[in-house]
């Protein structure tokens, strides 16, 4: 197995490795399905990233399945999976990325003294032991190995430094220094890797590698930092999704060095033309919607309001603007669709805002969009959007609404009659509830009993105008694990009703005990 992706032949080759299958999934509600992760793996790999990291295989069944799916398909990226010190993670993960055409342990250990002490209970003698033997066992396996010192940069520098030098002496290929708590600074990062790569004498046989958490807002400014200070690898997420305030964005680290050339004189390998649709189909997927005046990737990042900015932009387009909409993938789009455009038209746009849709799938959303399209007096590019997100994040649900009628004003009780097709057959239900959208709810609960909790409930407008579509997001917990669904539609009820039955069906997906089939007999 070579390790050509590690070393780099170029020292200017900054290696992208990205995490959102692994650290994006395990914020609380990005789960994804099998699926999902399939579509966001094949994507990644298109798009030109090094790295892919699928998953953690030891932690369930399901993240062992998808990460020796995602090293089976892999074509080009090399595919790693995560695991802890213990031989038999060790062991699993490599069972896990064996079929992968270039497959990588990821193997991590908490080397600071406040981990060692409470999490691990550990000496710092033993810990070092650790080390060598997790490196040692996860080279027997692959020759692509990587180590990470958690919580590396509330280390102290002396252990850190011993334990870097005794996992390349013991066969690590990439040494990733994490900054697992946000905390560090950009200044403070670099001069860790300065040290580090002084002081450890073996430092020129790995890549050194960033990982780095948004707790104070500075990841995407640590990661660089790190790399001017001789980091060689960039560990990040799509959309920066991650465990709470989220890891470091990929679409930020890379146009960052496109556009400021200058300051970070480096190469990646993405198509950053790419970004804006994996921005979407990561959103999709986990059902997290991205913020409006997020970097690169937002809504509003193109967006000129102002009177000032708009003649300077009709003037000459770099007076605000520092980088092109249509060098990461969002075109300046000139159709205008409504109730008369046809399924020509239609295809073309659908490529404008960056999908390509199988032909029964695109039958689908043409049918869908003439629907809304009689519905409503203007359908916007994001009515678009939310249409096709909605049809791909459901097509593989087993719980799907069929119709829902709902009577609400103020004399109550307010009553919701749903039909749903559960795994092909209907069922229906008529029930009260306190308002409407309880009364929806408790409409599903009776068809499809199940103890999950309602952890969060959110209507925004999609567009302007009464009109609108509403855009509906509910978070579903149960046995622990909570997923998030979105729907959208002109009726909020209806929006409700599908955010929910998508939080359901990934709920199921996950195994969880909902009894669907049950409901349906
Ligand atoms: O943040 C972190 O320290 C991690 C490691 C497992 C690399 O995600
Ligand atoms: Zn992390």
């Amino acid at each position: 197995m070579t390790t050509s992706v590690n070393k780099g032949d170029d020292k200017n080759r900054v290696v992208i490795f990205d995490t959102t299958l692994r650290d994006g999934e395990q914020c609380p509600g990005a789960s994804m399905t099998f699926e999902e992760k399939i579509e966001v793996a094949e994507l990644l790999d298109e798009m030109g990233v090094d790295i892919i990291e699928a998953g953690f295989p030891i932690a369930s069944e399901g993240d062992f399945h998808s990460v020796s799916e995602i090293a089976k398909r892999s074509k080009n990226a090399v595919i790693a999976g995560l695991s802890r010190a213990a031989p038999k993670d060790i062991d699993r993960c490599a069972e896990a990325v064996k079929h992968a055409r270039r497959p990588r342990i990821h193997t991590f250990l908490s080397t600071s003294p406040v981990h060692m002490k409470w999490k691990l209970q550990k000496e710092p003698h033993e810990v070092f032991e650790m080390v060598v033997a997790q490196v040692t066992r996860a080279r027997n396996h692959v020759d692509n190995v990587e180590w990470s010192a958690e919580d590396g940069t509330r280390t102290e520098i002396d252990f850190l430094c011993r334990c870097v030098e005794a996992a390349i002496k013991a066969g690590a290929t990439t040494i990733n220094i994490p900054d697992t708590v946000g905390y560090t600074t950009p200044s403070e990062y670099a001069q860790l890797f300065r040290t580090v790569r002084e002081r450890v004498p073996n430092s020129d046989k790995a890549v050194f590698s960033v990982h780095c958490h948004n707790d104070l807002g500075m990841a995407v400014a640590n990661s660089l930092a790190g790399v001017r200070a001789g980091a060689r690898q960039v560990e990040c997420t799509i959309n920066g999704i991650g465990e709470r305030a989220g890891n470091a964005a990929l679409e930020e680290i890379v146009m960052a060095i496109r556009t400021r050339a200058d300051v970070f004189p480096y190469a990646t390998g993405i198509d950053a033309t790419m970004l804006t649709r994996a921005s979407r189909v990561v959103a999709n997927a986990t059902s997290f919607p991205v913020q409006y005046n997020k970097a690169i990737v937002g809504r509003n990042a193109f967006a000129h309001e102002s009177g000032i900015h708009q003649d300077g932009m009709l003037k000459h387009t770099q007076t605000y603007e520092i980088m092109t909409p249509e060098s990461v993938g969002v075109s300046k789009t000139s159709l205008v669709m409504g109730k008369h455009s046809g399924r020509n038209a239609f295809r073309t746009k659908l490529e404008e805002l960056g999908y390509k849709l199988a032909d029964n799938q695109l039958e689908d959303v043409f049918s869908r969009f003439k629907d809304l399209a009689d519905r409503k007096k203007h359908v916007y590019d994001e009515d678009i959007e939310a249409l096709v997100d909605q049809n791909l994040a459901t097509a593989h649900d087993r719980i799907k609404l069929v119709s829902l009628t709902v009577i609400a004003g103020t004399r109550g009780p307010q009553r919701a009659t749903m039909k749903l097709d559960i795994d092909g057959r209907q069922a229906m239900d008529e029930v009260d509830g306190n308002g409407p959208v309880d009364a929806t709810f408790n409409a599903i609960k009776a068809m499809v009993p199940h103890e999950a909790t309602l952890e969060l409930y959110q209507v925004h407008a999609v567009t302007e105008g009464t009109d609108a579509q509403a855009e509906v997001s509910v978070r579903l917990s149960a046995e622990g694990r909570s997923v998030t669904g979105r729907g959208s539609d002109p009726d909020t009820l209806v929006a409700s009703a599908k955010a929910y039955l998508i939080a359901l069906n990934k709920l199921m997906a996950r195994g969880q005990s909902i009894h669907a089939q049950h409901a349906a007999e």
